[in-house]
């Protein structure tokens, strides 16, 4: 069988205040009436047999609030008692399900064109997780982005995986010219993923393995869950794994991590700006930006944000000082 299993465990701190813990930007119907996570179950659904939502205590009652408006009733949840980072949620999904079936992870943020290349993509995908690869999908880079992982490749074999690497570094991958983009969505055999996991990270493997084994209904146990270290899958797995290959892929694909992400999807969908590139995000009162370019300005009932779209990775700073300060 095959799981589509939605990781929905982050805050989305990189757009606040959009995005807030108690409504994390994939539960905001601001996608033509859809959340991003209803669209990715939707998405999906048709590779896959089930479904798996790894989600935390704080917002699975909005997954299942969405699920129930898709139309979705059966599924089943994985509730982590706090959030311990992608390799661990992926680990709790891979000892849920018996280690010969297939996995195919993706985040729950991001907006995917499906269409026949999405498609295509996926299938070899499942192809390849059928044969025991560790499969992830590369996109082709249009810019030095650094909150993305990249993947150097000759073909579908990977040569390096490298996670968020600095400007300088980027612009070098850019330029060589055989780097994708890693989507941050993965496929591969349960058994395959934890045994990786067991040799570059046997310390995650233990708590997670431990904590999942303590879970009840679902739930995992609090204080078995902090012990896990918090490490992301692709620091982890795949920037050191040799089973990894890459699905070069054609799909239309945005990652709405952060407001330089956003604003490029608005600017494709008609969504004002004046001529120095200025934008304002969640309100229409009259607003001017004098001496200011490439600048957004984001409005919620209680709290504004100013930046200018090329420090967008930075707003995750003033998420985290505030979340320090209250
Ligand atoms: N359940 C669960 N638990 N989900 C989590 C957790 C957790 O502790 N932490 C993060 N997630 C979810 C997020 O909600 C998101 O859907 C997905 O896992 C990936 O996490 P991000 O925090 O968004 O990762 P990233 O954007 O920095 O980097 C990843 O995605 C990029 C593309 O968007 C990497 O895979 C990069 O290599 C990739 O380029
Ligand atoms: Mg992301």
């Amino acid at each position: 069988r095959t799981f589509n299993v939605i990781l929905s465990g982050g805050v989305g701190s990189r757009l606040w205040p959009l995005s807030r813990k108690s409504k994390p930007k994939q539960y905001l119907p601001i996608f033509e009436g859809q959340t991003l996570f209803q669209k990715t179950v939707l998405r999906n659904k048709s590779f896959c047999d089930e479904l798996i939502v790894v989600g935390n205590s704080d917002n699975y009652g909005l997954s299942r609030t969405d699920l129930t408006n898709a139309g979705i009733n059966t599924y089943s949840e994985i509730i982590e008692a706090c959030p311990r980072n992608t390799a661990a949620a992926i680990a709790f999904a891979a000892f849920a399900v018996d280690p010969n079936e297939i996995l195919f992870v993706t985040p729950s943020d991001h907006l995917i064109h499906a269409d026949e290349h999405y498609a295509s993509a996926v299938s070899r995908a499942m192809q390849l997780a059928g044969e025991g690869f560790i499969v992830t999908f590369g996109l082709k880079p249009t810019k030095p982005e650094t909150g993305y992982g990249y993947i150097e490749s000759d073909g579908e074999d990977v040569k390096s995986f490298r996670e968020k690497p600095d400007l300088t570094t980027a612009l070098g991958f850019l330029e060589r010219g055989n780097f994708y983009w890693n989507s941050g969505m993965f496929c591969f055999k349960a058994g395959v993923y934890l045994k990786e996991l067991q040799e570059f990270e046997p310390e995650v493997f233990l708590a997670a393995k431990e904590a999942y084994e303590n879970s009840e209904s679902g739930k995992l146990d609090y204080t078995l869950s902090m012990r896990i270290p918090s490490i992301s899958v692709d620091y982890a797995v795949m920037e050191r794994t040799n089973k990894i290959k890459v699905v070069p892929s054609l799909f239309q694909w945005s990652d709405m991590g952060s407001f330089e992400s956003i604003y490029e999807y608005l600017e494709q969908t008609g969504h004002p700006k004046d001529e120095l590139g200025n934008m304002v995000i969640g309100t229409s009162i009259h607003t001017e930006f004098t001496g200011l370019t490439n600048t957004i300005l984001i409005q919620t009932p209680d709290a504004i944000l100013v930046l200018r779209k090329e420090n967008a990775q930075e707003v995750k700073k003033v998420y985290e000082r505030l979340e320090k300060e209250h």
